[in-house]
């Protein structure tokens, strides 16, 4: 396969320098701040936020001079200031690329388990999951026990699932409009294992994958672990979804094996993407020849009443054919069953019960059957009102606090999910992170969410507190704010700020 970068073209740049923030003309000692370097900063911060990808090729100066009405003088000036601090790679007669500093480690990982000592102390925000909405969890393990002598019986391997847990999924499916027969199902160990089947299967080493730019860093790791080549494509702007321009070209030029795409309240964002989107995006990866992935884990967290609900992206694609679907109990229930599901053609379902045996080969049968219990009953609606309530209540006591406490971190606040997606101010988040697991909050940082060292200046709050811990979150960010802003983290180092 032949090696593809995104390429940003000079009306594109034009257009992403033109929708940031004013920035100011005047430095605070008064004096005006030189053309160079405020297009500098300006495309320095596109890279940091991940709205230029790195490594994607700039416009040549003449070009970009010539779309921003300015000098080549300052474009080049501008290139020079970029190359200079790790942002841009150049090669005579083959053009410039965007880079991240070197050295600078990318925390691509996840957290690890905080250790037992200080799990009490540490407000951990690492994780976007909620405790169980008993008393249904006990309720559908009580209903699975009853079900379970039966199957006692047997040898317990279901590679695709019981029969009746696919069933209750597929008719789930067809309540909302989408008929869908069991053979369609397969249950997953988590959607993280349905994620894991379909990169074996279709994902492999080498191939490209279209991946919206921030995206949920559990499956952006998984994916770098399987190999796959990953093309990031930018969110659009204030919760409004997908860049449809971007995404179109990019399955036009990079032609990706494979996209995933969280359609229904955004992990970190939040987003909702539009029915008219989701139409679109499935016409132009079917057009590609790119296999869509729809992650809906999080589509039951519709936390506003009266937000218009669109149709799921399978809508656009009943057979699942081109648009495999992914979904998770995790969120709506309880992570710890550890349940999710694939909804695809039969054929492919097929061929990823083969994919998927060389991993885990089945799904437990008695958490199974607790799902297929919570989907048969009244449950699983109950349960999932309650954990809408939580989640809002914890988001807008969150939303509070850091408005409160952290005036100048900016954010959209989202109609759903469990994720707050915040601009930290100018001020690197990786660093408010670190200063903040000293004192006593732990909080991911926004490049988890990004590829190669996008989002610094970012961090992602989930809505798993409330009231007072929800407060003494936010005053203990606060805190760590303010070391990373006046210098005095733990490595005395110099505090980066981002933001011009
Ligand atoms: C979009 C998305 N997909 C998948 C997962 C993981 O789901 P599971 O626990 O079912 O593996 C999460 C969890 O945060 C998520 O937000």
């Amino acid at each position: 396969m032949g090696q593809w970068t995104s390429a940003v073209g000079s009306p594109q740049l034009a257009r992403l320098l033109g929708s940031q923030h004013a920035r100011a003309a005047t430095t605070p000692g008064g004096r005006r701040v030189p053309a160079y370097r405020s297009l500098a900063d300006g495309v320095r911060l596109l890279v940091l936020e991940g709205r230029v990808p790195v490594a994607a090729r700039l416009p040549a100066e003449r070009e970009l001079a010539a779309a921003l009405a300015v000098s080549r003088t300052t474009v080049a000036a501008a290139y020079e200031a970029l190359r200079g601090e790790g942002f841009l790679e150049s090669r005579r007669g083959a053009g410039s690329w965007t880079s991240v500093p070197a050295g600078k480690p990318l925390p691509t990982r996840g957290l690890d388990p905080l250790p037992p000592e200080t799990a009490a102390s540490v407000i951990d925000l690492g994780c976007a999951a909620l405790p169980a909405p008993e008393p249904w969890l006990t309720r559908a393990f009580q209903g699975a026990l009853e079900e379970l002598p039966p199957y006692a019986h047997t040898h317990g391997d279901f590679p695709a699932g019981l029969p009746v847990l696919r069933e209750a999924i597929a008719d789930r499916y067809t309540a909302r409009g989408i008929p869908t027969m069991p053979e369609q199902i397969m249950v997953t160990t988590g959607a993280m294992g349905a994620v894991a089947a379909i990169c074996r299967l279709i994902a492999g080493h080498g191939e490209r994958v279209a991946v919206e730019s921030p995206s949920y860093a559990n499956v952006l790791q998984l994916m770098r672990e399987t190999g796959a080549r990953l093309v990031p494509v930018a969110m659009a702007d204030a919760l409004a979804g997908w860049d449809l321009p971007a995404w179109r070209q990019v399955l036009r030029d990079a032609a990706p094996r494979m996209a995933y795409v969280v359609a229904d309240f955004h992990n970190p964002t939040g987003a909702l993407a539009p029915e008219e989107q989701r139409r679109r995006l499935v016409e132009a990866a079917r057009s590609a020849g790119t296999v869509l992935v729809a992650d809906e884990t999080m589509s039951e967290l519709c936390l506003d009443p009266g937000i218009e609900r669109p149709r799921p992206v399978c809508a656009f694609d009943p057979a699942g054919s081109a648009v495999i679907t992914v979904g998770s109990v995790s969120k709506s229930f309880w992570a710890g069953l550890r349940i999710g599901w694939v909804r695809a053609a039969p054929d492919v379902i097929r061929s990823l019960v083969a994919a998927r045996a060389y991993a885990d080969l089945g799904t437990p049968v008695l958490e199974q059957l607790a799902v297929t219990w919570l989907l048969t009953t009244e449950g699983w609606d109950e349960s999932a009102d309650l954990r809408r309530a939580q989640a809002r209540e914890n988001r807008d006591a969150l939303v509070a606090a850091v408005r409160r406490h952290l005036p100048d971190w900016e954010f959209a606040v989202p109609h759903g999910g469990l994720t707050l997606w915040t601009r930290t101010g100018g001020l690197s988040g990786s660093r408010i992170a670190e200063a903040g697991e000293r004192l006593g909050v732990r909080v991911p940082s926004g490049p988890r969410f990004g590829v190669d060292g996008a989002f610094e200046g970012y961090v992602r709050l989930p809505f798993t507190v409330a009231g007072p811990v929800a407060e003494e979150a936010a005053v203990r960010l606060a805190a760590a704010t303010r070391l990373v802003a006046t210098g005095a983290t733990a490595e005395a180092e110099t505090p980066r700020s981002y933001v011009a």
